[in-house]
């Protein structure tokens, strides 16, 4: 049987696409493609976000295998959940992120898909109670953030934190340019592992964060993609649990892509703190229909795993275990980096999967086209991407590179 493609339309048909505007592509999707025709079998992949073990690979953890041979014995509908997702889920995340203290009435949480799908939920929220807020970001910043917040409407500020020449928090700067911030507006924050830079703020500097936030009205937006990766699963939400302790509002974006490598299943949640719980009752209404709108529904079997996972004490009890591993590769590999040139110490100190190198990009050219090393057009790396045993090679094709430090990227 012939199908025949129908014949196009005539010319004088109005197209409504017609005004789209191209878009430049993922620069880091783009990367992937290049890195995978490169024929050269020593190449280096520290593009994409991803975590690798010492093999070179992002293996599915041996507690997630167990959990989803658990769910698929004993799932025995999967029948519609809601807009909230899995409650129970959320629940069990809620205690490993918050602990014991939690504001109950006041804080109201719901799986979304991914990171990505509670900080587009937080955005829409924030957007729909106060259209006129600016949401205010460190540069640099995971790429996504602005056009997340953009998207839903909302005016999207830059401010600065990072001195890009030492790889150290520049906090003088971040409250100078926060001068400029009204009451309303909202502060993106990233929680722990800071992505591009790795670089963390001190308790002092979280505190001072969340002082700033009360004398100012600004609402605290956190972005918690990384528990677990940085210092412990505890240390890297104590910020979290310091800012929604002290200030009467807040947000948190979660993420358990990267702490459960379920990337793909596209696993999250979105939380909200409200000052009363009569405004908490009116914000979960609101995510409610919001996320109706946006997904209806959450996808469930990411979150199922997830559940799964907290409350078996064995299976938890694991994936701990696989964790403090991955956090232990990411720290030792940090550490042989930054023995090996004075210039790349700072990265030692930084936390999570990210470094940001001061390189230009006719270097970052130089290092993928020379030596086959792949990482994104702003000069971050994936620490994982690299193994003990290519650091020498890889300092060696960086460093006389570090010194066009300074150039424009
Ligand atoms: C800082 C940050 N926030 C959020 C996300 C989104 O994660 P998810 O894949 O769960 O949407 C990422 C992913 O790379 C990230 O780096």
């Amino acid at each position: 049987m012939t199908t025949d493609l129908p014949s196009p339309p005539p010319a004088t048909l109005h197209d409504p696409f017609a005004p789209l505007i191209a878009q430049p592509a993922d620069a880091l999707l783009g990367l992937i493609a290049l890195h995978r025709a490169d024929p050269r079998p020593g190449k280096t992949d520290l593009g994409v976000g991803v975590f690798r073990d010492d093999a070179g690979r992002t293996p599915v953890m041996r507690a997630v295998k167990s959990a989803e041979a658990r769910l698929a014995e004993t799932q025995d509908s999967k029948s519609y959940l809601g807009a909230e997702g899995d409650a129970a889920y959320t629940e069990a995340l809620a205690a490993i992120i918050f602990g014991a203290h939690r504001a109950t009435g006041r804080l109201t949480g719901v799986q979304t898909p991914g990171g990505t799908g509670a900080l587009r939920l937080g955005a829409e929220l924030l957007a729909r109670a106060n259209p006129a807020a600016r949401v205010w970001i460190g540069t640099p910043t995971w790429p996504n953030h602005g056009p997340i917040f953009a998207e839903a409407g909302l005016e999207v500020r830059s401010h600065r934190f990072f001195d890009p020449a030492t790889g150290a928090i520049d906090f003088a700067a971040m409250v100078d340019d926060l001068a400029e911030a009204r009451a309303g507006d909202v502060l993106l924050l990233h929680g722990c592992c800071h992505n591009p830079t790795g670089i963390s703020f001190m308790p002092d500097e979280w505190r001072a964060i969340a002082d700033l936030c009360a004398a100012r009205g600004l609402t605290p937006f956190i972005d918690l993609a990384y528990q677990g990766l940085g210092d412990g699963l505890a240390d890297d939400a104590a910020a979290t649990r310091m800012t929604f302790g002290t200030l009467p509002t807040a947000l948190l974006a979660y993420s358990c892509d990267k702490n459960f490598g379920l990337y793909r299943d596209r696993v999250g949640a979105l939380w909200v703190q409200s000052a009363g719980t009569a405004t908490a009752s009116l914000v979960r209404s609101n995510i409610l229909t919001l996320a109706r709108s946006l997904w209806s529904m959450p996808p469930d079997h990411g979150a199922a795993i997830v559940r799964i996972i907290l409350e078996s004490e064995a299976l938890r009890t694991e994936w701990e275990a696989e964790l403090d591993t991955m956090r232990a590769r990411l720290n030792a590999l940090r550490q042989a980096i930054a023995a090996a040139d004075s210039r790349l110490a700072p990265i030692a100190g930084q936390r999570g999967m990210f470094a940001m190198l001061p390189l230009s990009s006719s270097a970052i050219a130089a290092l993928r086209e020379d030596h086959g090393i792949y990482m994104a057009p702003n000069g971050r790396i994936n620490i994982a991407g690299l193994r003990t045993d290519t650091i020498p090679a890889f300092a060696a094709a960086l460093l006389p590179h570090l010194d066009t430090a300074g150039e424009a990227r």
